[in-house]
């Protein structure tokens, strides 16, 4: 077993964190604020670093590096700005992972070099206002009329979308067949009937957009099918999987990042006479946010790795994902705690990374939707 990282994966880590530290800390405030604009530009020079490609073939513009670096690369953006992570992760797994591999050689030339630049942002279309964790009970429709398919329907809570012009879609081509019914399709924005509802106000994750893509006779070109007609759920489910790791990543990215925060506010912060890190009883607290910090590196590595290596790496995603956005969960809470009544002020961060990971426990599959993939795979 070897625990060390390759030097790619170490410099991939280290571009990260000081793009973090550079383009991200400075603006993460202001960028949060409820009625702050969509800012692109971190996107822009994250994607001049080449680190909105890092797992795909530089034949088709990406870093050619693996999916452990990218699980780095979130890691780092999530312990500044974990809104910026998912962002990278929603663009990197659920977009232009299922192109990549579910792509015709034409779909992957068209669509794949301008994401993995960053010339393009993606998005993923799969949840609809009644089919969040029932992801196989969409209304969207998909109709073929001549050499088009004629898309008709809702989708919601869609992590960038407005500002992506990349959009991979799910809606049911037949319904008689159910989730068997389902495909895949890659639409672009501007294309007439594809508009966007509401964005939404979410609790976290404020530098990132959520809004709602509505399709109204939207004309979609019958080449831009992803894979076949009705494997359409397989597809969102092994891309899913993928995306799994990357919302692990970014749990362990805030976890890690609110520790952090409570390190050094607790060596600076007086009281009785001397730091209150001094305190064995807020000593102790740290020591268990530490390690559960690491427990979620070690099983988001992991599942990187499986990802990287082997056939299938549902299970693995799957606990890691569960594992450490209860993590994020648990340590930035005691984040809060550590900081006092200051904790619970927005004149420190760590108020911020309590909201940012209660998502991460609900999105990309529950962790109740988690605990089913895993028990489903240990009692088989
Ligand atoms: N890989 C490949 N195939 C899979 C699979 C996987 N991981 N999971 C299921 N399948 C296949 C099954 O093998 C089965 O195929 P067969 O019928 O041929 O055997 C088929 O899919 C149906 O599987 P299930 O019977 O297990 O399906 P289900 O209806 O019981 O649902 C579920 C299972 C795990 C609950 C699934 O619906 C699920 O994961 N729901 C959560 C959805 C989700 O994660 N949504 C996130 C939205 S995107 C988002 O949050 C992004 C964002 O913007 C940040």
């Amino acid at each position: 077993m070897n625990f060390a990282l390759t030097d790619t994966q170490k410099a991939i880590q280290k571009l990260a964190a000081d793009f973090a530290a550079k383009e991200l800390a400075p603006t993460v405030e202001a960028r949060y604020e409820r009625e702050a604009a969509y800012d692109r530009s971190q996107f822009v020079k994250a994607a001049a670093l080449g680190l909105v490609g890092i797992p795909y073939a530089e034949q088709y513009g990406g870093a050619g590096a693996d999916y452990v670096s990218y699980a780095l690369a979130v890691e780092e953006f999530a312990k500044v700005d974990a809104g910026f992570a998912i962002c990278i992760s929603v663009h990197t797994s659920l977009c232009s992972w299922p192109i990549y591999k579910y792509g015709s050689d034409e779909q992957k030339k068209k669509y794949l070099p301008d994401l993995t630049t960053g010339k393009k942002m993606g998005s993923f279309g799969l949840t609809e206002p009644n089919a969040g964790t029932d992801a196989g009970a969409g209304q969207t429709v998909a109709e073929l009329k001549g050499d088009k398919y004629v898309i008709n329907g809702a989708k919601c809570f869609i992590t960038n979308a407005g500002e992506s012009e990349t959009y991979v879609v799910f809606a049911m081509t037949d319904k008689s067949k159910g989730m068997k019914g389902i495909s895949a399709f890659i639409v672009e924005k501007g294309w007439k009937g594809f508009t966007f509802g509401k964005t939404e106000k979410t609790m976290g994750l404020r530098s990132a957009r959520v809004r709602e893509l509505i399709f109204q006779d939207c004309e979609v070109p019958k080449e831009n099918l992803l894979g076949k007609e009705g494997e359409g759920f397989k597809i969102a489910m092994t891309t899913l999987d993928g995306g799994r790791v990357g919302v692990a990543a970014q749990s362990t990215g805030i976890a890690m990042g609110a520790l952090a925060h409570a390190i050094k506010y607790t060596k600076e912060r007086v009281q009785f006479g001397k730091p209150i890190s001094a305190n064995q009883a807020l000593q102790f607290m740290m020591a268990d946010m530490a390690t559960k910090c690491d427990a979620a590196h070690l099983l988001t590595m992991r599942a990187a790795y499986t990802k990287d290596t082997a056939p299938s790496w549902s299970v693995e995603a799957a606990m890691a994902k569960m594992f450490a956005s209860d993590t994020a969960m648990s340590v930035s809470i005691d984040a809060v705690q550590l900081f006092g009544g200051y904790g619970y002020t927005e004149e420190y961060p760590v108020e911020r990374y309590m909201r940012d990971a209660k998502i991460c426990q609900i999105y990309e599959g529950t962790n109740q939707v988690q605990r089913m993939v895993i028990s489903g795979a240990i009692l088989r």
